[in-house]
């Protein structure tokens, strides 16, 4: 896979999906899901990955599978197949005759490209476990898209019908027992892994196919925030957070300026002058733009508020550093300082929407309803998120309701400590307390074997990405664990395995 180890911005591109595209002027929208966001540091990791897993060798190799396009019914349309993508690599697996181990990567809500110098926790793990590594891409994203082209896929509601989690892991379940048929591996244990939205469908798969995968590692994954379970103002209580814990002058700059814009804003010629001073790139049109492209900086700062730079504390330095009293000249700095000099800032960003983001903003119409708002006591203007206006949305771009409930329903998130502690095992919830969505995370152990692995100074699914030199002890100490714990459920299982076979 000699041409994957160019390196691209694509994967880098996805970090963030920003709603409002889609949405009505008054709509805030938030940070996607993605594990990466998309300038520096990332891209410093990204490159050094690239160089230092270059596949010279071929060890990494790519097969499609003939996917049914729909699990769940028995509609002769629904045997329909697609070409799903998947890698394997057998470089360090200890065979079918030893049961080594198989670690499986779940694709997330993008192309699986990078995947394998990105996760470290598969690369770097493979000589310890023996474990032959797979990785599987989401249906709908990169190659793996149905009825021949995306296109064709994206025409309308009846075509990404078939766009939903439960479809994605029955697919994924499917594909592993194939890889474990093609390498006789039938006692070879499995152990699934993902980060975000690919966290929340390694724990789901783990509760659904239990016969498939004996654990899964589900790391920043926002299981509870839907439906109401995890309170609607988690996201943006937690980017307040990471603003006021690093500086808090920094944090009353911020909540000041969003008045100080519409100040200025209301002079003649306002908006005129607010570009000027933001040195935008096209003229402003509202100060809503303005606002709602620094509401993203600060959430993506802190979503990625990675060690060693920690973008957080790179804002707020700038902004402690301006000469006070200028509060939009503060907020320039920090700007400038995140985003690097540039002669001009792209508010409207003018890349148009990627396959990735519009098939995203699908599950999130349907299935997946994230209930993301500004509610009270956050450094931004109060804007809680509003249910009907955001159906209103779906309703006209795709011509179906979004299904809020239905994610509890099927897969639980209620009272889970009680569900799940007599239930279910072998999942380890891990989370870094910076991230946003470690709101909607599982932050307590449920069991002996569910077990919640938080940092306080962690960020965005830092734990399942490349190691660096650079990373601190606590980051070091947190994959060391996963390890053990994935470790004493291997064990588990082999023990089982003599005494029940
Ligand atoms: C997958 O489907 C294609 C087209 O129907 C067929 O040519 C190919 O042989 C199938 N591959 C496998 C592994 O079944
Ligand atoms: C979607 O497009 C297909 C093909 O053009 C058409 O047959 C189908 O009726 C459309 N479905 C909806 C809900 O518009
Ligand atoms: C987290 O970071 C803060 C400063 O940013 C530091 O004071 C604290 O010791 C760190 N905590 C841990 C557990 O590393």
């Amino acid at each position: 896979m000699k041409t994957l180890s160019q390196p691209t911005l694509l994967i880098l591109s996805l970090s963030l999906l920003f709603l409002t595209l889609h949405f009505p002027p008054t709509q805030a929208k938030f940070a996607g899901l993605g594990i990466h966001r998309p300038n520096s540091p990332k891209q410093a990791r990204q490159l050094a990955a690239s160089a230092a897993h270059d596949d010279e060798s071929g060890d990494f190799v790519t097969f499609y599978y003939n996917q049914t396009l729909d699990h769940f019914n028995y509609k002769p349309e629904s045997y329909t197949t697609f070409r799903q993508r998947y890698i394997v690599n057998v470089k360090h697996w200890g065979g079918a005759d030893t049961n080594a181990p198989i670690l499986v990567y779940f694709g997330p809500e993008d192309r699986i490209d990078y995947a394998w110098t990105d996760i470290g926790f598969l690369t770097e793990n493979a000589p310890h476990f023996k474990a032959l590594l797979l990785y599987i891409e989401h249906r709908y994203y990169g190659e793996s898209v149905p009825f021949g082209s995306w296109e064709k896929a994206s025409r309308n509601a009846t075509s990404l019908g078939y766009l939903n989690s439960a479809q994605a892991i029955a697919d994924y379940a499917a594909i592993i027992l194939h890889v474990k048929q093609t390498y006789s591996a039938k006692n070879s244990p499995v152990i699934v892994v993902g980060g975000s939205y690919g966290g929340m469908l390694a724990s789901w798969f783990r509760l659904k196919y239990p016969h498939v995968a004996i654990g899964a590692l589900a790391s920043s994954a926002p299981i509870l925030y839907f439906d109401g379970v995890a309170p609607g103002d988690g996201y943006y209580s937690v980017v307040t957070k990471d603003f006021k814990e690093d500086s808090k002058s920094c944090y009353e700059t911020i909540r000041r300026s969003w008045v100080e814009i519409e100040r200025v804003a209301s002079k003649p010629d306002g908006l005129s002058l607010l570009g000027k001073k933001f040195k935008t790139c096209r003229p402003l049109r509202r100060t809503f733009d303005l606002k709602d492209y620094l509401d993203s900086m600060y959430a993506e700062a802190a979503q990625y508020n990675e060690p060693p730079e920690y973008p957080v504390s790179i804002v707020c330095r700038a902004i402690d550093g301006a000469p006070d009293g200028d509060v939009l000249g503060q907020i320039l700095a920090g700007v400038v300082a995140y985003k690097g000099d540039s002669s001009c800032y792209d508010v409207y960003d003018s890349s148009p929407p990627t396959a990735s983001d519009s098939a995203w903003k699908w599950q999130t119409c349907s299935e997946l309803v994230f209930r993301i708002g500004h509610d009270s006591d956050t450094m931004f203007p109060p804007e809680p998120f509003n249910i009907n206006s955001f159906t209103k949305n779906c309703e006209s771009r795709f011509g179906i309701l979004p299904q809020p409930h239905w994610v509890t329903t099927f897969y639980g998130g209620h009272d889970l400590k009680l569900a799940l502690r007599r239930f279910a095992s072998n999942i380890i919830f891990s989370n870094g307390m910076r991230d946003p969505y470690s709101s909607g995370g599982v932050l307590k152990d449920i069991s002996d074997s569910i077990i919640a692995l938080s940092t306080v100074n962690g960020s965005h699914s830092l734990d399942i990405l490349t190691s660096r030199p650079s990373d601190p002890d606590w980051l070091i100490k947190q994959r060391k664990t996963e390890l053990e714990i994935i470790g004493r459920w291997l064990s588990k299982y082999y023990t089982d395995l003599v005494q029940l076979k």
